[in-house]
C-alpha cells in the first residue's frame, strides 16, 4: 500500500485505533485516526504485529501506456525535431494530388537515386528542415489514432477546392483537428480554375470560426494548385512557420517510442509495419513491443526505399522483425533487452487472443439468438 489512513491500518490488522495510535506515540509520532501513513510507517507498525506487508503489485504488465508514458521522463537532452503534418478535407478537394505534388517537387530533388516507397508516411526536407507528411488519409489518422489516444500529427493543412468551397467532410475535419487540438492551415486549393472563389472560401470557413490573417482573424491561408504545383514552396514555408512557434521537441538519445502508420503481412517478408518514431532512437536489433505483438527489428527501410540502420525523432521507417501484424495507431516501446519485451509482447498477445475469444464467443451466441 501506497499510504493507509491510521483507522484503515487499525482495521485491517484487526487492532482499536487507539492500541495503533499509542504504538505511533512510542515511535515518536503523533497521529490521529484519520492520519494518512506513509509505507515506511505502515510496514513499522506492521513489522512490530509480526505482520508481513505484501506489495500490492499496481503495474499491469501488459500495459504498454505506462511504458510509453514511463520512457517520457527518462532524462535525456531535448533537440529540435521535424513537424508531423496531415493531409484533411473534403473528397476530391485535392488532397492526393497536393501529397504526391508535394513529394514529387521536394523528395526527388535532393535524394536522386531513391525511389519513392509507399510506406504511409515520408519526409521532405525545404532550406534544410525536415518535415514529415503522413499519407494516410487525414480522416483516418486523426479518428483510429485518436480512439487510441495517440496524437500523432502537430499539424494539418485543410484543402479546400476554390471551386467548390466549404462542404461537409471540411467541417468533419476541422472539428477532428479542434478536438485534437491540432493547428490548422487552410490550402485553398484549385486556384487554377476559372471558376475559383477564394473569397467565399474565406468567407465560408470564417463561418466555422477559421478568420484569415488578412481579414484580422490568425488562421493562415495560402492560395494554391496542387495540379500546377503553384504555391506549394508558400505552403511549406507556413508549415515550418507554424512549427517553429509549436517549439516541438524530442530526445535523440533514449529508446525509441512511437506510433503505428500502418502495417500488413508480406508474403516474402511477413509483418511489416510503418513506425512512426515519436521519440527517441529506433535502431535495427532493438527489442521492440508494437501493440499486442513484439519482435526484435530485423530491418528498416526509409521513405525512399532505401536500408538504414537508424531512424530519430519525427522519422517514419518501415520495419520487420515482428511476431505478428499489429495497428494502425497501436503505440510501439523499445526496451533495453529482448527477455522483457518478450514478456512483455506475450502477455499482451495472450490477453489479445482472450479477448479475442470472448468476442468471438458473444458473436456466436448472438447469432444463434438471431436464428430463433
Ligand atoms: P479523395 O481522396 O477522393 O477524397 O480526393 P482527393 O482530395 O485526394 O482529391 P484528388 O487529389 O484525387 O483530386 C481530385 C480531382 O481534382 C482530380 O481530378 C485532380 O486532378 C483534381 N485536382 C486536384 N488539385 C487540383 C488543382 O489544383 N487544380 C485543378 N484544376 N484540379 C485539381
Ligand atoms: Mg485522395
Amino acid at each position: 500500500y501506497e499510504s493507509l489512513s491510521v483507522g484503515e491500518l487499525a482495521n485491517k490488522l484487526g487492532k482499536e485505533p487507539s492500541e495503533i495510535i499509542k504504538k505511533l506515540f512510542m515511535l515518536g509520532v503523533m497521529a490521529t485516526i484519520n492520519q494518512e501513513l506513509d509505507k515506511d510507517a505502515i510496514e513499522l507498525i506492521c513489522a512490530d504485529y509480526g505482520v508481513e506487508v505484501e506489495e500490492e503489485v499496481r503495474i499491469d504488465v501488459t500495459d504498454l501506456e505506462i511504458y510509453f508514458e514511463e520512457s517520457e521522463e527518462q532524462d535525456a537532452e531535448l533537440t529540435e525535431r521535424p513537424p508531423v503534418v496531415t493531409i484533411m478535407g473534403h473528397v476530391d478537394h485535392g488532397k492526393t494530388t497536393l501529397l504526391d505534388s508535394i513529394r514529387d517537387t521536394k523528395v526527388t530533388q535532393g535524394e536522386a537515386g531513391g525511389i519513392t516507397q509507399h510506406i504511409g508516411a515520408y519526409q521532405i526536407e525545404v532550406e534544410g528542415k525536415k518535415i514529415t507528411f503522413l499519407d494516410t488519409p487525414g480522416h483516418a489518422a486523426f479518428t483510429t489514432m485518436r480512439a487510441r489516444g495517440a496524437k500523432v500529427t502537430d499539424l494539418t493543412i485543410l484543402v479546400v477546392a476554390a471551386d467548390d468551397g466549404v462542404m461537409p467532410q471540411t467541417i468533419e475535419a476541422i472539428n477532428h483537428a479542434k478536438a485534437a487540438e491540432v493547428p490548422i492551415i487552410v490550402a485553398v486549393n484549385k486556384m487554377d480554375k476559372p471558376t475559383a472563389n477564394p473569397d467565399r472560401v474565406m468567407q465560408e470557413l470564417t463561418e466555422q470560426g477559421l478568420v484569415a490573417e488578412d481579414w484580422g482573424g490568425d488562421t493562415i491561408f495560402v492560395p494554391i494548385s496542387a495540379l500546377k504545383g503553384e504555391g506549394i514552396d508558400q505552403l511549406l514555408e507556413m508549415v515550418l512557420l507554424v512549427a517553429e512557434v509549436g517549439e516541438l521537441k524530442a530526445r535523440k538519445d533514449i529508446n525509441a517510442r512511437g506510433t503505428v502508420i500502418e502495417a500488413q503481412l508480406d508474403r516474402g517478408r511477413g509483418s511489416v509495419a510503418t513506425l512512426l518514431v515519436q521519440d527517441g532512437t529506433l535502431r535495427v536489433g532493438d527489442p521492440i513491443v508494437v501493440g499486442n505483438t513484439y519482435g526484435r527489428v530485423r530491418a528498416m527501410i526509409n521513405d525512399i526505399g532505401r536500408r538504414v540502420k537508424e531512424a530519430g525523432p519525427s522519422t517514419p521507417v518501415e520495419i520487420t522483425g515482428l511476431s505478428d501484424v499489429p495497428q494502425a495507431g497501436d503505440r510501439f516501446v523499445v526496451f533495453e533487452d529482448e527477455k522483457t519485451a518478450r514478456q512483455i509482447g506475450e502477455a499482451r498477445a495472450g490477453e489479445a487472443l482472450q479477448e479475442q475469444r470472448v468476442e468471438k464467443t458473444r458473436v456466436t451466441l448472438d447469432n444463434l439468438f438471431d436464428q430463433m
